[in-house]
């Protein structure tokens, strides 16, 4: 029997809007204070877009540094798929990515986006991996691009003080099974009946928004954050535990677990769970915030550059977000520089 194709990590690429907004911008205008934002979420300032800068805007720069960062490598086959994770689509449809793959010089590629809110990263790398293991594809971007201060209630101290735009990519090819980069095992789920704990209530098909119903309507993102929160807890410690199991590496072994950046506590709350030290887990939400589908990548480029994540390392990903979805993936560490 021919040997199964891998999907390979060959590029990682990531950009964040310039402006920065700091906790004590936040406390100028909302009920908030740098002190309760930073001890409880350990977020000290987030990059929010310009108005106009739509999530396409974000994922065409992070998907242009990832193809740089895949050309340096031994990557030689031109990417044919393109798969967008977002939940602040340019649009409710079309999909995002078709108009990134056309801005990013790709021709007629397939084109798709996946809809997993914080979760959607992984759930793309899963997708696209299954794109090279068919033959689908030979080579796959992923990106996972968001735009939260576009759907965020401006009046919601909770949710902004979370949240931040940004955007990451990664460039997939097929490979060996054994060599570094080489996806392994992705643990995914959803338990759909907790769908309202994280929600746009208006704007979809259940409540659309219609010029005679604008006073009823919500229109902003809603989250129930202490419920997400022991949700998010159980399931990414559960699914990166399943990940290394499956993927016949021992927990000690492991040596780095990449948490999608939502709370430093919740991180902290799966290391302890885990009983792994805090250590091996990377923040970068104290200066990027929550940027939903594009955390894991974001983590992913700033350990590599601080020198946490090095090649050759046992690496978990793990993610949980609105749905409810969660996912958790492993892969050791391939020898790219991201840009
Ligand atoms: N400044 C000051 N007070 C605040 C702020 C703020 N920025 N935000 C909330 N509070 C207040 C609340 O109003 C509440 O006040 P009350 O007791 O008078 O009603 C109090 O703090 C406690 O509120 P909680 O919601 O219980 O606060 P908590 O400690 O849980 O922190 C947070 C809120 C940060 C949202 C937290 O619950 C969290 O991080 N949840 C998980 C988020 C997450 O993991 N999301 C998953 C992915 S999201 C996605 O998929 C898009």
């Amino acid at each position: 029997m021919a040997a199964a194709r891998a999907a390979v990590v060959c590029g990682l690429g990531t950009h964040l809007p310039s402006r920065v907004v700091t906790n004590s911008d936040l406390a100028r205008e909302l009920d908030t204070s740098d002190e309760w934002i930073r001890s409880r979420t350990g977020i000290g300032q987030r990059h929010i877009a310009e108005d106009g800068t739509a999530t396409s805007d974000l994922a065409v720069e992070a998907g242009q540094r990832a193809l740089k960062s895949a050309a340096t490598s031994a990557s030689t086959d031109a990417v044919d798929a393109v798969i967008v994770a977002t939940s602040t689509p340019d649009h409710s449809c079309p999909a995002t990515a078709p108009a990134v793959a056309a801005r990013l010089g790709l021709g007629i590629v397939p084109a798709f986006d996946v809809a997993a809110m914080c979760t959607g990263f992984l759930y793309g790398l899963a997708v696209g991996g299954g794109l090279i293991a068919a033959g689908t594809a030979h080579s796959v971007l992923v990106i996972g691009a968001d735009t939260y201060s576009s759907i965020l209630d401006p009046e919601d101290r909770s949710t902004r003080a979370i949240f931040g735009d940004g955007a990451g990519a990664v460039v997939l090819r097929a490979g060996d099974p054994d060599e570094p980069g080489a996806l392994g095992p992705v643990i995914l789920g959803s338990d759909g009946t907790g769908s309202e704990l994280i929600r746009i209530l208006s704007g979809g098909s259940r409540d659309p928004i219609r010029p005679e119903h604008t006073e009823r309507a919500d229109p902003y993102f809603r989250m129930a954050g202490a419920q997400v929160f022991r949700n998010a807890v159980e399931r990414m410690a559960e699914a990166s535990l399943e990940a290394v199991a499956r993927a016949g590496w021992a927990l000690d072994d492991t040596d780095v677990f990449v948490a999608h950046q939502a709370n430093l506590r919740i991180i902290h709350a799966v290391a302890d769970q885990m009983r792994l030290p805090r250590s091996r887990f990377p923040v970068h939400l104290d200066r990027v915030g929550n940027t939903a589908a594009a955390s894991i990548p974001l983590v992913l480029a700033d350990a590599v550059t601080a020198g946490a994540l090095r090649p050759g390392h046992r690496t978990a990903l793990a993610a949980f977000g609105g749905g409810l979805t969660w996912g958790a993936a492993t892969l050791t560490w391939p020898d790219i520089t991201p840009v």
